[in-house]
């Protein structure tokens, strides 16, 4: 297969099985001319670098109800974004969506720039998203790289040099098939086909369409990309206070900086490499109350996994904010686990 025949394979599958996504202008539409929102495939951008596909849809269903426009966004209040962000992982990129909001609707009228230079020089927009809406909402020929594509080249080309060091040469792979010719609809069929045929486990090699081009099949393509053997993630443990007054349940706010930051939370001791005793774990409560042990929940961040001990008690506490429970909604997943673990343990 050339190139160009490898390209006109993989858009012909793309014009026959594309996702049906809710940021998503469908090939046939694309074609008709319809142009895709920046808004929108901006927002989609920003929450699938944290999460799948499934898990990110119902958050930008939401979103986009809510503040249908860059503008509507850029003017709410940031606890209002952060606690609607509160779910999908990674808070600082909340905190950046928010500022690169504000610049659109501040420096440039609500109308998001429409080259990838200047997509790239708005805040918190980095190369990967300054690329993938440039050619997604702009039909500019951009290199859209992301780990799926990353794979699928790695494995259309055999690639034996493992990641991270891979990666500068997998980027040239992607850039040697990005043409003038339908860009948008180009770096979506190579997300799609990574997502559902090129598959990280188990790939659908029979289903491909660019099977007669893949140097890996045969071989064992689910084996690329090679990677170095990564350090196992350090473990920690730590104390979740679950303490209630009636309907109310006390939160705290967790520093602006460092992981979670900005974000409500339980209270908690602080996390460290040794589980806590019963005598430390009291000592280290929010409040004197009569506090008993009801499990634990286990939780995986990027760098480090977490057991949460949880204590419960019913009482009262200085320093902390009394919410409804039923605004548990605003924690961030590894609390709600905690809150609701805590919650029911005790019925
Ligand atoms: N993953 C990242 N961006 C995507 C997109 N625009 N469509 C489908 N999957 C994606």
């Amino acid at each position: 297969m050339t190139p160009a025949d490898l390209r006109a394979a993989l858009l012909a599958h793309y014009d026959a099985n594309a996702r049906d996504l809710p940021w998503r202008v469908r090939p046939q539409a694309r074609a008709g001319g319809v142009r895709a929102d920046p808004y929108r495939v901006w927002l989609s951008e920003v929450m699938l670098q944290q999460t799948t596909v499934p898990h990110a849809t119902p958050y930008f269903l939401k979103f986009t109800a809510r503040w249908p426009t860059v503008s509507d966004l850029a003017a709410e209040a940031d606890g209002e974004v952060m606690a609607a962000w509160a779910g999908l992982g990674y808070y600082a990129r909340a905190r950046n969506l928010l500022a690169c909001a504000r610049a659109v609707a501040r420096d440039h009228g609500g109308v998001f720039p429409d080259t990838e230079e200047g997509l790239r020089a708005l805040p918190g927009l980095g190369p990967y998203t300054a690329a993938a809406v440039a050619a997604i909402a702009f039909d500019l020929p951009t290199n859209v790289v992301d780990g799926n594509v990353e794979r699928v080249m790695a494995r259309l080309f055999a690639l034996e040099t493992p990641l991270p060091d891979g990666k500068p040469e997998l980027k040239r792979l992607a850039e040697s098939l990005v043409r003038d010719e339908r860009p948008g609809d180009w770096a979506q069929a190579l997300m799609d086909l990574g997502a559902t045929i090129c598959r990280p486990k188990a790939p659908l090699c029979d289903r491909c369409p660019a099977a007669a081009a893949c140097a890996a099949r045969g071989g064992a393509p689910e084996t690329y990309p090679r990677k170095v053997a990564k350090a196992e993630r350090p473990h920690r443990y730590g104390v979740a206070y679950v303490l209630t007054r009636g309907s109310e349940i006390a939160l705290v706010r967790r520093p602006p900086k460092g992981l979670l930051g900005g974000m409500l939370a339980l209270p908690t001791s602080d996390w460290r490499s040794a589980r806590w005793s019963d005598a430390e774990a009291l000592a280290a409560a929010p409040a004197t109350a009569p506090w008993r042990g009801v499990g634990e929940v286990e939780h995986v961040f990027t760098h480090f996994s977490l057991t949460l001990q949880l204590l419960r008690a019913e009482g009262e506490a200085s320093d902390v904010i009394w919410s409804p429970r039923r605004d548990l909604d605003a924690l961030p997943s590894v609390f709600l686990k905690a809150a609701k673990a805590g919650l029911s343990n005790l019925l």
